[in-house]
């Protein structure tokens, strides 16, 4: 079975662009893969936190990816920090990559453009983001699109590193999904939805109750010439919502524009579709976030799992590099 691994920040709230670009994937795909899903608390540092928000976001994110089908006996689920590998090989990374590569990232280039404060770890974000993928000999990174360019100077790194040092690491692929990889904010469609933007009207959680969620798709920005066609570039608006419906439809939003003659319609049933989609999570959540306890004990027993991988790849990672041994 093939190793995947991927990482979703305890920031903000879960949201549909992350739930159809990566979390429904992960869960529907865990038992034909090797699967590993970290909650990486420690990129969430890049940016300045408020202590209590970050922990609780770290247990609230568990619980919402164990709601959305992930079953922790049968895949890894854990948290970046408590698995110190993760920060010693970052170190490693951030000695194989370049400044100019690391500067190329176009991630960094807009979250820098907006932050007062640019620490040194927002621009080395992408470094510990190799680490991840690389130390659990990770072979598909399952992501949205927004993550393409993270993980393709993960598998340079992985070649330059190997071309160094031996062959040391299995050079992973990114899986983007063909429909829902890019899902907009509905009030500005030409911006992906994000949860550090602020625009909560355009941005439908997965926790949105269903009034909300109508409210939300009906209200969503579309254009005035009332053509149905999936157009990203004349119709970015209207694009999204067909993207919407056939990301939860498992369709294709060419085919779907081809069922509605006007927006209305359209828009009603990617409500009630989206709302569907979301129910099952959202009982599940509710269950399980009556126990105080639960994201803690998943959290252990992962961070126990991914351990037994990270510590013997790390001690070949320090061996190839020439750092003696502590043993
Ligand atoms: P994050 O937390 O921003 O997002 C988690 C996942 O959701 C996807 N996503 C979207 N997909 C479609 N439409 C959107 N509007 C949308 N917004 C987010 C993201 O592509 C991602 O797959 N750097 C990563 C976390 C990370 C990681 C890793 C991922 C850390 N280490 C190792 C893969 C492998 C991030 O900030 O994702």
């Amino acid at each position: 079975m093939a190793r995947v691994f991927s990482g979703i920040q305890p920031t903000g709230d879960l949201h549909l662009g992350n739930y159809l670009g990566a979390v429904r994937r992960w869960a529907a795909e865990q038992h034909e893969h090797d699967a590993i899903h970290c909650v990486v608390d420690l990129h969430a540092l890049t940016i300045p936190r408020d202590p209590a928000e970050l922990r609780a976001k770290t247990n609230e994110v568990t619980l919402l990816l164990v709601a959305a089908g992930l079953d922790p006996q049968a895949m890894i689920l854990f948290a970046q920090s408590h698995v110190p590998e993760h920060t010693e090989l970052a170190w490693v990374m951030e000695c194989t990559a370049s400044h100019g590569e690391l500067s190329r990232m176009v991630q960094f280039k807009e979250k820098s453009k907006q932050a007062a404060h640019v620490s040194a770890g927002l621009f080395t974000y992408p470094a510990l983001q190799a680490a991840d993928v690389l130390l659990y000999d990770t072979e598909e990174v399952p992501v949205g699109d927004d993550q393409r360019q993270h993980i393709e100077l993960a598998r340079d790194l992985a070649e330059r590193f190997n071309g160094r040092y031996g062959p040391t690491f299995v050079v992973p692929k990114h899986t983007i999904p063909p429909v829902g990889a890019r899902i907009m904010d509905l009030q500005e469609p030409t911006k992906k939805m994000s949860k550090s933007l602020d625009s909560p009207q355009g941005t439908i959680l997965v926790l949105d109750d269903p009034k909300a969620i109508e409210r939300k798709i009906k209200r969503a920005v579309t254009d005035s010439d009332g053509e149905v066609r999936y157009d990203i570039t004349e119709k970015p608006g209207l694009a999204n919502l067909l993207s919407i419906l056939a990301a939860v439809t498992d369709e294709q939003p060419e085919a779907v524009a081809e069922k509605y003659t006007q927006y209305g319609p359209l828009k009603a049933d990617a409500a009630a579709a989206v709302v569907e989609a979301l129910r099952p999570l959202q009982e599940r959540y509710a269950e399980l976030a009556a126990d105080p306890g639960a994201a803690d004990a998943i959290l252990r027993t992962g961070a126990e799992k991914a351990r037994a991988i990270a510590t013997p790849k790390m001690a070949q990672v320090r061996d190839a590099v020439g750092l003696t041994s502590r043993h």
